[in-house]
């Protein structure tokens, strides 16, 4: 039996990822896609106590590599307990965020050596996606997205990571165009700075034909 596919979303914050993943898990439930979501950090309950500790942004400070054990841990969960089991059963995964994030984040945001990233990824078993959507938007524009999204969520409005500054949020994004370069076949990139109708079209179609083919 065929197994299912990881198809992963990343992006700066307030880039859209989780706003289009959401519409196109409706279209593929729809459709009859046999498929399951998580996330990360936080995709099991192990791993939102995890979240929990890592997004508090009144937290303690914390040393770079302390940082990159905690996403590898929720990650190493989330694979083991939600993932595997569902590649395995002939689900697809939607997965909101994952190693393509700790490359960009820890790896190019933070300076951690990509060389320890990946010695830890291999020595781990993390899975590479079989596709890796990236969504694009101007920094400033996701900034404020993310700011607006959190004052309707009654939320800070600035989390841990939003509150870094400019200069962070390119390295992530530099990293993110940077990894896809390496890997050209597995990433497409989606700009979400116009309407969003257009952007989930575009979605659709590059995972209906990814899965067709
Ligand atoms: P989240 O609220 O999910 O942000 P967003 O909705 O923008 O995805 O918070 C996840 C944060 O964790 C986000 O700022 C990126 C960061 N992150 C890393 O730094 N490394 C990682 O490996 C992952 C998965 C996330």
């Amino acid at each position: 039996m065929p197994g299912g596919k990881l198809i992963t979303f990343e992006g700066i914050e307030g880039s859209g990822k989780t706003s289009h993943l959401g519409r196109l898990s409706c279209y593929l439930a729809e459709t009859g896609v046999r498929h399951i979501v998580t996330r990360e950090p936080g995709g099991t309950q192990f791993g939102q106590e995890i979240r929990a500790v890592l997004l508090n942004s009144s937290g303690a400070s914390r040393h770079p590599y302390s940082e990159l054990l905690l996403y590898l841990a929720d990650r190493v969960q989330d694979l083991n307990e939600v993932i595997r089991p569902a590649l395995e059963s002939g689900n697809h995964v939607l997965c909101d965020r994952y190693h393509d994030a700790t490359r960009a984040y820890q790896g190019f945001a933070r300076g951690i050596p990509s060389g320890l990233i990946d010695t830890l990824a291999k020595k781990l078993q993390i899975l590479t996606p079989d596709l890796t959507l990236v969504f694009e938007v101007d920094i400033p524009q996701g900034l404020e997205r993310a700011r607006h999204r959190n004052l309707q969520k009654g939320q800070e409005t600035q989390g841990r990571f939003e509150k870094e500054d400019l200069d962070f949020h390119r390295r992530v994004q530099q990293g993110y165009r940077f990894i896809a370069e390496l890997e050209p076949k597995r990433f497409r990139f989606v700009n979400t700075s116009g309407e969003f109708d257009q952007a989930q079209t575009q979605v659709r179609e590059i995972v209906r034909s990814f899965l067709e083919g």
